[in-house]
């Protein structure tokens, strides 16, 4: 394969061979390729785009880049969801061990946050003491003798996606959707988990801003996981305000114990229950009515709280210590005027929490666990005039909250009117 003729072909719009697209790959983990004839690749991607024989080429090759893990010892069925982030997402937390405690077995590799989005393991490591960078054996026993795990991707998955993505990050080749499939898919697949099921976010706190370009997304993940053998599902769901009542990341896991303890939260409570029986349903070969009733009950029974404990203390949480974190210092925003909470601008929410120190802008950036937002009122809400409309909570930032309550104060829009219910899941894509 001479990467020069690769590239001119891709410019030329012409299909490339398998082959060379693994040759590519495999040259470019080595180092034999170099990053500009990558980046000329990606960019020809992003401008020609790929077919679907491609994009599985390229997935299959970028996911045999490391180590495949194999969960031939486990006698459930092996399960995963992957969501594109949103802010207040909180849902792996819930949906993994509720499909565990529904007798599935979930692997699940996770990251962390960068932007305006949390990453899980973030999220998670707000539990003292909780391990999010298992090795992949310890992820392994984990799995086996609990159900469910959730720890960070290690080097040893799909390193050619690591190496792409940066320099896609720094290329301008992030926003092509052969590539985006690849990337996402190529990791999941390497997990090894025999049922895939998306939540592709959809709307102006999501990294899938139209409804078109999420189908898309989630149209092109569903069929690769197929092509490659496993059983999949996406649901296209709405991120335009944030996602239940508590963005940052020790808010976000006392959110979703209450959810995992019965505890009905809107929106959070419904997705989770949709994604969790989605899960079940594909895995188990059930309807997905009697995979929500068995869900629901899975919550109501606190066996779903029990799997996340069990994960929690497994790999090294403190839940005791978790509910002993000191009070942070609190904000509160109020409402300007009488009327109706029409919307709730879930990318401005994220800016606030950010500067609160709820995120990162770069990896180096120290998380404070305490930090974030906590919303008082949903849309759709009656407000007066001097009603808490959110409290901003910040520890290592305080120094930020009057900053960050200007900013949050414009998140909110007050309306005469109550605005009408938007359906929450956009598209299912079996
Ligand atoms: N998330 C990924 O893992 N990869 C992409 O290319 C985009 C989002």
């Amino acid at each position: 394969m001479i990467v020069k003729h690769l590239l001119d072909a891709k410019r030329e719009g012409q299909e490339l061979a398998a082959d060379d697209i693994r040759a590519l790959i495999a040259g470019y983990v080595k180092g034999e390729v170099p990053d500009y004839q990558m980046a000329a690749f990606a960019m020809g991607v992003c401008c020609r785009g790929m077919t679907t024989a491609e994009t599985f080429a390229l997935t299959d090759a970028m996911r045999l880049s490391g180590r495949c893990l194999s969960w031939e010892s486990c006698t459930q069925p092996t399960a995963d969801k992957h969501s594109t982030g949103g802010v207040g997402d909180k849902l792996s937390m819930i949906i993994q061990p509720l499909a565990a405690a529904c007798g599935l077995a979930v692997p699940s590799l996770t990251g962390r946050g960068l932007g305006h989005t949390g990453g899980t393991a973030d999220k998670l490591e707000s539990i003292p003491g909780y391990n999010a960078s298992l090795s992949l054996d310890d992820f392994q026993q984990v799995v086996a003798k609990c159900g469910v795990s959730m720890t960070v991707q290690t080097p040893e998955i799909c390193p050619a996606d690591k190496k792409l993505y940066a320099l896609r990050d720094v290329t301008g080749t992030v926003a092509s959707i052969p590539l985006i499939v690849a990337s996402i898919l190529s990791k999941k697949l390497a997990e090894g988990a025999q049922t895939i099921v998306f939540d592709v976010k959809c709307g102006r706190g999501a990294f899938m801003r139209t409804r078109e370009d999420a189908v898309a997304l989630a149209t092109a993940l569903v069929s690769g996981a197929k092509a490659a053998g496993r059983k999949s599902a996406a649901l296209v769901t709405r991120m335009d305000y944030p996602l239940g009542w508590k963005v940052g990341n020790a808010l976000e896991i006392a959110e979703s114990i209450d959810v995992l303890k019965g505890r009905e939260v809107p929106v959070v409570t419904e997705l989770s229950v949709e994604f969790a029986a989605q899960m079940v349903s594909l895995a188990m070969n059930t309807t997905l009515d009697a995979a929500r009733t068995e869900c629901r009950a899975r919550l109501a029974d606190g066996s779903a709280y029990a799997r996340f404990a069990e994960m929690v203390r497994l790999q090294g949480g403190d839940l005791a210590a978790f509910s002993a974190l000191p009070a942070a210092k609190v904000r509160e925003v109020k409402a300007p005027s009488d009327g109706f909470i029409a919307d709730i601008d879930a990318l401005v929410v994220a800016d606030a929490a950010l500067r609160l120190g709820a995120g990162r802008t770069c990896l180096t950036d120290v998380i404070d666990p305490l930090a974030g937002v906590e919303l008082c009122v949903q849309p759709g809400a009656a407000v007066k005039c001097g009603d808490v409309l959110a409290r901003l909570h910040a520890d290592t930032r305080a120094d930020c909250l009057d900053e960050a309550s200007k900013i949050v104060s414009t998140a909110f829009s007050i309306a005469s009117n109550c605005p009408e219910k938007q359906p929450l899941i956009l598209e299912r894509i079996v």
